[in-house]
């Protein structure tokens, strides 16, 4: 039997560069050789605000981003998590397996919740509904990026414990597939901090429909040091990422590309940085425009319809076990 794997990415904008690099790529990757889940983290993107129109938008988006990237929906079971209940049931019942005390140290709701105003009791939870995600599906590998580490590894304390208080291998504990080099793509214009789809400045981020103007633009403003000297160091964070952007693209090691830009100063760089970026763009904007078009809507539609059925099966029944554990009559 083929491993599980389960991952999936908030539907709260247009994809980014790290995401893909970080994410999608990967799953394309792997997704002959795995019996593949990959959803779109509706429930997940509504613990921060967000305007309805522009969800449904963004949720029907993030399902053609994933399909012109590269997955396959005849070999990817492709859903949005909103239409599998299961989620949300199992990650009610794991929030009674689970301390205020984990929760409160996770980096990602300490720095989410610095920027609101009014935290959302979803945020703080928010690593036990994906919990519940990867744990209905008895998920063997998450393929994530390195900021998803320590949810991860909150999805394993809470799977394990709750076999150990109901004295059953209920959960299968899941394990992080995190890619080194592009397990971090950081911002354009402040390379110490994760690139991310809700940077207040838009010069910071790729977004995967970017055109190739665009990403130049961005690629050339890209905060880097005074030395014009390409060397992969951490020193030098800004050329360091716009390496790591490079050789995942090219795949050439750090050492390569600092033999072949060595006399090139960081302008000519960035150009040859840019023009590989938009060159893996280019395909995926024409496919994204393609299904954009209001005759793919159905076909889109039962893309989701038969994810969801696909997953619900497994979900429904992890489920039962799950209830039947804790003393529910089933
Ligand atoms: P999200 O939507 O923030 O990001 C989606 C995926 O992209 C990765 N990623 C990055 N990788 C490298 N560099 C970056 N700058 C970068 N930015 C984002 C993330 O690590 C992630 O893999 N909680 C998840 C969604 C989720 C999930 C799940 C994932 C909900 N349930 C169950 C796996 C399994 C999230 O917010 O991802």
């Amino acid at each position: 039997m083929k491993k599980q794997i389960l991952s999936g990415i908030q539907p709260s904008g247009i994809l980014t560069l790290g995401n893909y690099l970080g994410a999608l790529r990967n799953w394309i990757k792997i997704q002959n050789d795995y019996d593949c889940k990959f959803f779109v983290a509706d429930l997940h993107s509504i613990t921060v605000d967000q305007n309805p129109i522009e969800l449904r938008k963004n949720i029907k988006s993030a399902i053609m981003q994933y399909i012109a990237c590269g997955l396959d929906p005849e070999k990817n079971t492709i859903f949005m998590q909103s239409h599998v209940h299961e989620h949300a049931e199992l990650g009610w019942i794991l929030n009674c397996s689970t301390y205020m005390g984990e929760l409160s140290r996770m980096t990602q709701f300490k720095d989410k919740s610095k920027k609101q105003a009014n935290i959302k009791v979803g945020l703080f939870d928010y690593p036990v509904l994906m919990a519940a995600d990867i744990l209905l599906y008895d998920a063997d590998y998450v393929p994530v990026g390195e900021d998803q580490r320590q949810h991860l590894e909150i999805a394993r304390d809470i799977a394990q414990r709750f076999n150990s208080t109901y004295n059953k291998e209920i959960f299968k504990l899941p394990e992080a597939f995190i890619t080194e080099n592009t397990a971090r793509i950081m911002s354009l214009q402040e390379p110490t901090k994760k690139m991310s789809k809700s940077d207040e400045n838009k010069e910071a981020t790729i977004f995967l429909l970017d055109d190739r103007e665009t990403v130049l633009r961005k690629i050339k403003k890209a905060v880097t040091d005074s030395e014009n000297i390409i060397k992969y160091s951490d020193e030098k964070p800004g050329i360091k990422n716009l390496m790591n952007i490079y050789s995942a693209i090219s795949e050439k090691t750090y050492k390569q590309i600092e033999e072949e830009c060595k006399d090139l100063g960081y302008g000519k760089f960035k150009q040859i940085v840019a023009c590989a970026v938009s060159d893996v763009l280019d395909p995926i904007q024409k496919k994204y425009y393609e299904l954009s078009s209001s005759e793919n809507d159905e076909y889109l539609k039962s893309i989701c319809k038969k994810g969801a059925e696909t997953a619900q099966k497994t979900a429904e029944k992890k489920l039962k076990e799950v209830y039947d554990a804790v003393g529910f009559i089933v």
